[in-house]
């Protein structure tokens, strides 16, 4: 049941998302379960795929798109994205996420860094206090690397884990989990300490045999959230330092909504809040959470 609801915010979320894409944008699709939703809503709205132009970030989001009668395009014909939409795994009070459950992080950060507007769509259990709290952070890595990064990687206390996947060997042995790329992943503790996030995404990454993380620091200008009450929140960087309603939200469905900072959904905050135009689009009531 609980899975039911929140798999109708993610669906929520994928059309307030795809609500925002132009005709014929050029743009970038992402991975897992939410942006196949995004890809199936794509098609409701642009039957036959319209003049989008589409590249996505997993062999598998790429099959559905075609299933779906998107036009697939490969790089060599973009040089810009108008925008990418996405799911995340974990997005932080300031917008920084944890992407690559799906161990798509590679070509969903290159993606990302070519568009010009990357648009986050999640379920409201992915908003997090605090970067690790519900998921890992994975760390894409060259195989042949593997045992040096782990080590490097352990004596900053990070305490890497190889992903499996679910394959074997005809010995009945588990298999590294490979993304498209060809890698492996490790994946990690985020430690507490963790103050500038961008400068640890760079030390990171500039550990030999490190092909990308799937830390996404400053990179989404809008998050939609599918919220249990069938609204869909929009979140902004600046928005969600304040602590906005989809997060006391979360809280209040988590019974620790006296714990924290001060409930942001009062009416002062709610009015600030219809101060600022967005730039994207409004708040919008969600429509029935039926597959397109
Ligand atoms: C894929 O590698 C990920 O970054 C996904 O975007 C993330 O795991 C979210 O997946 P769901 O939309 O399935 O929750």
């Amino acid at each position: 049941m609980q899975s039911e609801l929140l798999e109708s915010e993610k669906i929520r979320a994928a059309r307030a998302a795809v609500q925002l894409v132009p005709e014929d944008a050029t743009l970038a699709i992402g991975s897992g379960s939410t942006a196949h939703h995004a890809i199936k809503a794509l098609a409701a709205r642009f039957p036959g795929g319209g003049g989008l132009r589409c590249v996505a970030s997993s062999r598998r989001s790429e099959e559905i798109a075609r299933r779906f009668s998107l036009q697939v395009i490969t790089l060599e014909e973009v040089e810009r994205f108008d925008l990418m939409i996405d799911g995340a795994d974990e997005v932080a009070p300031n917008l920084t996420l944890i992407k690559g459950g799906g161990g798509a992080l590679f070509r969903e950060k290159l993606l990302a860094r070519m568009s010009n507007q990357l648009v986050i769509m999640v379920d409201h259990s992915k908003l997090v206090r605090r970067l690790g709290e519900r998921s890992p952070l994975p760390v894409e890595v060259v195989p042949f690397a593997v045992p040096y990064v782990a080590r490097e990687l352990q004596r900053r206390a990070l305490l890497p884990t190889l992903r499996m996947s679910s394959s074997t060997t005809v010995e009945g042995e588990p298999l590294p989990f490979v993304t498209d790329n060809g890698n492996h992943v490790l994946d990690c503790r985020v430690p507490t300490e963790v103050l500038d996030e961008k400068s640890w995404d760079e030390e990171l990454r500039s550990t030999p045999g490190v092909v990308e993380t799937g830390l996404f620091v400053g990179m989404a200008q809008l998050v939609e959230v599918g919220l249990p009450d069938g609204r869909v929140e929009e979140l902004r960087p600046r928005e969600a330092v304040r602590r906005p309603t989809a997060i006391s939200v979360l809280e209040q469905a988590l019974g620790e909504g006296s714990r924290s900072a001060p409930n942001p959904a009062t009416p002062r905050k709610r009015a600030e809040k219809k101060e600022r135009a967005p730039r994207l689009g409004r708040r919008r009531k969600a429509s029935a959470a039926t597959t397109p």
